[in-house]
């Protein structure tokens, strides 16, 4: 079935459009690929005890945001005081950068694109640290550190795991990174897809920053808790610094819908584990069936979302417009990504049924293609182009 999606939706941002963006062009019910976010969590039944309460959720001014930070150190066992709460981790990136970051700052990529966006926008100067494809993407923290000595940047950046490619660092490796570049200004480890991590027990440093001078460390509740729309996320960091951004923030900056999931979340900590085993259960088994297409090359993750290269000259854009028309699918094409081609798609982490789909329209896709050059060939005066093709 073909579907009225508008393709020029994807030209105008380095993001994606939302859900909503692409609903209302009549795409229909859609299986999203392309924002990562926790299918299991919150449950139904949180989802039920949400909606009986949406009508003074929606009414009534939210507590202010130290009250919803309180609630959020307890059930996360961290001290309030180096805790500040905000309206997304975006917000925290756009204040950090007005507050601390006033020449440099340095950052691999490809990354989140509001990590070398933002300081750009306020003519700050990024030193980007170009991940390589020939070292699948990994970061080599003395290569980095030697980048930043080289280029003298002034703050250093590193998402653990990182998105796209959802490579992880082990916490050893981040402390060693703290420990040899404790005379920057801000060292900022963002760790918003840290829960989603399985080679490690404790692999968070938040309590790490919370003892030193000049490290940060970002968090996105919306990933990890399945709520983007509700925008939350937080910092960890010490007292002083912590303190200076609860004064920054606007008062009353978190709104009801997040105080109310705030004030569930101690009631429901055995829901939430369990939806971190089945995600990690759902990236092997989706990765073996992505392995399994030929053609697609599929990076280790431990993120809630699997990095591919699209090889036999598949186009990410011309699959990510297939799936959308033809299967209702939507994935992240990583063409307008800094350090990025078309040549590679980031695809989360979904239930077994909805891969099958999603399988489905790759093979789908590969067939027209092939099937498209094949008869292109059987029209050409040229044999050696079909060789090519296949
Ligand atoms: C690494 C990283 N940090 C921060 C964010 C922003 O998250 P939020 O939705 O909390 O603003 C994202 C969003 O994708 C991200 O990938």
């Amino acid at each position: 079935m073909r579907h009225g999606v508008d393709s020029g939706l994807f030209q105008q941002t380095a993001h994606s459009p939302s859900y909503f963006e692409l609903s209302r062009t009549g795409a229909g019910e859609l299986v999203d690929f392309c924002i990562p976010c926790n299918p299991y969590f919150p449950t139904p039944e949180m989802f039920e005890e949400l909606s009986k309460n949406l009508e003074s959720v929606l009414k009534f001014y939210p507590s202010d945001s130290s009250k919803i930070a309180d609630q959020l150190s307890k059930v996360l066992g961290l001290n309030p005081a180096t805790l500040a709460m905000s309206n997304g981790s975006t917000e925290l990136i756009t204040w950090m950068d007005h507050l601390w970051i006033h020449e440099s700052v340095a950052i691999p990529i490809p990354t989140f694109g509001r990590w070398t966006d933002q300081p750009m926008e306020s003519n700050k100067r990024v030193d980007m640290f170009l991940l390589q494809e020939s070292n699948n993407f990994e970061l080599d923290i003395d290569e980095y550190i030697k980048f930043i000595r080289t280029r003298g940047s002034r703050v250093a950046v590193i998402c653990n795991p990182n998105n796209p490619d959802g490579g992880y660092l082990p916490r050893r490796e981040i402390i060693r990174f703290m420990d040899e570049l404790s005379d920057l200004d801000l060292i900022v480890i963002d760790e918003s897809f840290i829960d989603f991590v399985e080679v490690e027990r404790n692999p968070s440093v938040a309590a790490e920053a919370s003892i030193r001078p000049n490290v940060v460390v970002l968090k996105s509740l919306g990933k990890n808790f399945g709520l983007h729309g509700i925008r939350f996320g937080y910092l960890v960091a010490n007292p002083g610094l912590a303190g200076k951004m609860r004064k920054t923030l606007p008062k009353w900056n978190l709104n009801s819908l997040a105080e109310t999931v705030v004030f569930m979340l101690a009631d429901h900590e055995a829901e939430y584990a369990e939806s971190l085993r089945l995600l990690s259960r759902d990236r092997y088994r989706m990765g073996m069936e992505l392995s399994r297409i030929p053609d697609l090359t599929v990076y280790s993750s431990q993120a809630n979302f699997l990095f591919v290269k699209l090889g036999g000259g598949m186009d990410g854009r011309e699959l990510r417009d297939h799936l959308l028309a033809r299967h209702q699918v939507f994935i992240r094409e990583c063409g307008n990504k800094l350090g990025m081609t078309s040549k590679f798609a980031r695809l989360v982490v979904r239930p077994e049924q909805d891969v099958e789909r999603l399988v489905e329209g790759i093979r789908d896709f590969t067939q027209a293609r092939w099937t498209s050059h094949a008869v292109h060939a059987s029209h050409s005066s040229e044999p050696s182009l079909l060789m090519h093709s296949a």
